[in-house]
């Protein structure tokens, strides 16, 4: 857009709710709140000396990269959550043991579609698409797994694969219960009914993903009445603890969904997966359907339930800020495969692969002092690993070993590259 800008000398309005996009794009903005205008002036005066509550607030509210470590964001309207006294409830924390090992250990998986193109002549077998490549994974019981890559790279696949709603081509899923390793993929009848109270997901879209004609009340209480647990009396005061637990108010118990917002809508997504008192949590873009405004609410409220109900996350997000905020290591996806895993501080200090760089580079930085370095973006050939350098470059069918730079910094790249010079 900012190549055709100045191709074409023209004027642009753009309107947005991302900061990072009005500090990349912008040189005039202007600030709307509730019909009026609040707030205009040069990029330069609004995000250096923001004069108006409301914009304030925004910024305060948005992950950013260079946030102190334990700085909290400060979402526009706190959304009080009652966690306090589950510490001693029905909750039952899931204690780490130090010898326990990983929580959950994902080796080799793969997955290939067959995609058929339609045409006059009746289907025709189109291409294949090898959406997981060989992923392996480690889970560490208490942590948040943060997994990264622009979208189609394969994470949602991956994540179904281990919740079991979707069979891999390839590869091994291995679920430690209670020191005793399980071949998930194996688990059948009751194994794989008590296997999928343990694991639970939080989807993407709030808007799509709660049935419209269930109440509040019926979507949450719905996984206890599958699993038979309670009777009607225990369901009702679980679920009333639960929506404490997301801060949601108990009188839209009878409420439909359409009649909550976005972030409402997500917390009741989050209070539903964790009626079972789950120990893994797979959060596939826990908010990236939601408005700026209100995505702070709920990577805190994914923050503190993490702590309080000692909760393991594998996090989903193509943004790394969202990522950054939770993740206590960091697996980098593209094209189907792990290219990069870190812990977040040592991936944000030290990116090596030159994708991992690109999305770093990629990431709209509500901040004048990091401005979008359009070179980074290697011209979009950053997601082609047919295109990056040696060692990195995969082509055809070449296979690399993720090597360890340092400290379990794992990095895809030739087995002959010189480990020490790749992290300099
Ligand atoms: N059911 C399916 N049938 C065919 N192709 C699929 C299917 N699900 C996903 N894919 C393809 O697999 C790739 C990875 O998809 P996905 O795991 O959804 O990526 P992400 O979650 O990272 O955006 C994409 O190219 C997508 O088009
Ligand atoms: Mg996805």
């Amino acid at each position: 857009m900012k190549q055709l800008q100045a191709e074409l000398h023209m004027a642009m309005l753009m309107i947005t709710h991302d900061l990072g996009i009005v500090a990349n794009m912008a040189d005039e903005v202007v600030v709307m709140y509730h019909g009026r205008v609040m707030e205009a002036g040069s990029l330069d005066d609004i995000f250096r000396d923001p004069r108006h509550p409301y914009l304030r607030a925004l910024m305060r509210a948005v992950p950013r990269f260079n946030m102190a470590p334990g700085e909290r964001l400060t979402p526009i309207r706190e959304a009080r959550a009652s966690t306090e006294h589950l510490i001693s409830g029905a909750a039952r924390p899931h204690v780490a043991h130090a010898h326990d090992g990983p929580l959950l250990t994902v080796r080799g998986l793969t997955k290939r579609f067959t995609t058929r193109r339609t045409s006059w002549f009746g289907a025709k077998p189109g291409g294949e698409v090898l959406a997981v490549d060989d992923v392996s994974l480690e889970v560490r019981r208490g942590e948040c797994l943060g997994l990264v890559g622009e979208s189609g790279c394969g994470k949602t696949t991956t994540a179904k694969m281990i919740m079991r709603a979707m069979r891999p081509d390839a590869g091994e899923i291995v679920f430690n219960e209670q020191g005793v390793p399980r071949d998930v993929l194996a688990l059948e009848g009751d194994d794989l009914f008590a296997y999928r109270r343990k694991v639970q997901f939080v989807f993407q879209d709030p808007f799509s993903s709660l049935n419209p004609r269930m109440t509040a009340y019926d979507i949450i209480s719905e996984p206890l009445v599958i699993h038979r647990i309670g009777d009607a009396d225990e369901r009702f005061a679980r679920v009333k603890e639960l929506m404490g637990l997301v801060g949601l108010d108990i009188r839209f118990l009878r409420r439909y969904p359409h009649s909550f917002s976005g972030g409402q809508r997500q917390r009741i997504g989050i209070a539903r997966a964790l009626a079972l008192s789950p120990e893994l949590l797979l959060c596939d873009e826990p908010v990236s359907a939601l408005d700026v405004s209100v995505q702070a609410q709920v990577l805190n409220l994914l923050l503190d339930l993490q702590d309080a109900l000692s909760l393991t996350y594998i996090l989903i997000s193509h943004n790394l800020a969202v990522v950054n905020y939770l993740a206590d290591r960091i697996a980098v996806m593209c094209a189907g495969r792990i290219v990069e895993v870190a812990s977040y501080d040592e991936l944000f200090r030290n990116p090596v692969h030159p994708y991992t760089r690109a999305l770093f580079a990629a990431v709209p930085d509500p901040d004048l002092d990091r401005k979008l370095d359009f070179a980074a973006l290697m011209e979009g050939k950053a997601s082609n690993p047919a295109a990056w350098p040696q060692p990195f470059c995969l082509d055809g069918s070449v296979k690399l070993p993720l090597l360890d730079v340092g400290d379990g910094h794992l990095v895809r790249a030739s087995a002959d590259a010189d480990v020490s010079e790749l992290r300099a």
